[in-house]
């Protein structure tokens, strides 16, 4: 097997089909940081993901994936360490996509949840949307991925690009590494603080039940005085019966990196919600304070840009040795 390095690889990405959220820190985010100096790590920007739903202007798009750049090194991402890149500027991923489609079945796709979740909100369902799955699985096994760090949503997702590397390999012999999903212990899905039977979604309509990384003090601290709770008037991890507390106590855990069941000891049985969620948006501020003054720091400057020349430079060199493999394999060309 044509193989790029020994050193094992991690790739991730957050499509930027709205603004980054705490949900989004919590289960994309924070793996990247914890994981990214131990493998050959590449964060991507999925731009192409975006249009499988509708989206307004593109200049808003545009705008859009600049800010999350912004905002994924102001987070912590280690330019040094990791290969910084925007999807579309690759376009070898759309050449690979081509490709797994004709190998991946009608079927599998229906069967995915997400899919159906997304496809029920829309009269006109776009092809893209069916086939968002395959272009995932190509980003991800184009560059030999080993791990894939991804809040529980994607896990799906993750296991057909696994399905699609095996079934390549079978046909036309060692072409893939098969890629293993990395969800986190613990925030792998953030509810919505307004319904906390949902996920929190970037791309939801009603922001109420939604921090973004970018909210300021005053509005995060509005949207976890009404976050939804119950009436019990106690503390305690339940998430059936409970599940707005303990969605709460789960963003505690998640970003104060206290593990869950301390945190649940810590708190069960406090009888002031009040003072329960006080608690919680000290964490959250201390984690987004640092975030935000970096991010007005480099969206200032043109830093973002240097390191994603950097990145894209590199993502097509693999890239394009990558897909030249698999064209061949498949009996393309001359
Ligand atoms: P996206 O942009 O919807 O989500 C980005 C990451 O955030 C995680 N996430 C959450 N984690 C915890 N709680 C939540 N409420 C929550 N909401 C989202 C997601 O699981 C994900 O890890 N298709 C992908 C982007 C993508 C990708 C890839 C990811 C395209 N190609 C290749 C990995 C590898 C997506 O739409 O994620």
């Amino acid at each position: 097997m044509y193989m790029e390095n020994t050193e094992k690889r991690l790739l991730s990405g957050l499509q930027p089909s709205g603004e980054l959220t705490i949900g989004n820190y919590c289960g994309g985010i924070r793996q990247f940081l914890e994981y990214q100096k131990e493998y050959d790590s590449f964060l991507f920007v999925p731009d192409m993901h975006t249009i499988t739903v509708p989206q307004g202007d593109p200049k808003l798009i545009q705008e859009r994936i600049r800010r999350f750049a912004n905002l994924y090194l102001a987070c912590g991402l280690d330019p040094a360490n990791c290969t910084f890149y925007i999807q579309s500027e690759v376009p070898a991923v759309n050449q690979l996509a081509w490709i797994l489609e004709c190998h991946t079945y009608m079927g599998e796709l229906s069967r995915m949840t997400q899919f159906k979740a997304k496809s029920e909100k829309q009269t006109n369902v776009g092809c893209g949307l069916f086939t968002y799955p395959v272009l995932m699985a190509a980003d991800i096994i184009l560059y030999d991925s080993n791990v894939v760090p991804v809040g529980a949503d994607q896990k799906q997702h993750v296991e057909l690009a696994r399905d699609i590397a095996e079934r390549m390999n079978h046909k036309y012999g060692d072409l893939f590494v098969v890629p293993e999903p990395i969800i986190p212990k613990v925030g792998a899905k953030i509810k919505d603080l307004q319904d906390p039977t949902k996920k929190m979604s970037k791309s939801a309509e009603d922001t109420s039940g939604i921090i973004f990384l970018l909210d300021n003090e005053a509005t995060i601290k509005k949207k976890i005085n009404r976050a939804v709770t119950d009436n019990d008037g106690y503390v305690a991890f339940d998430e059936e019966k409970k599940p707005g507390i303990s969605n709460l106590i789960t963003l505690y855990s998640a970003l104060s990196g206290t593990p869950l069941q301390q945190a649940i000891d810590r708190f069960t049985g406090w009888e002031r919600y009040g003072d329960f969620k006080k608690e919680v948006l000290e964490v959250i501020y201390e984690t987004l304070r640092p975030v935000q003054a970096e991010y007005e720091r480099l969206s200032k400057s043109d830093y973002v840009d240097e390191v994603l020349d950097r990145g894209r430079d590199r993502a097509n060199e693999i890239a394009n040795r990558k897909y030249d493999l698999v064209r061949r394999a498949v009996g393309f060309g001359r």
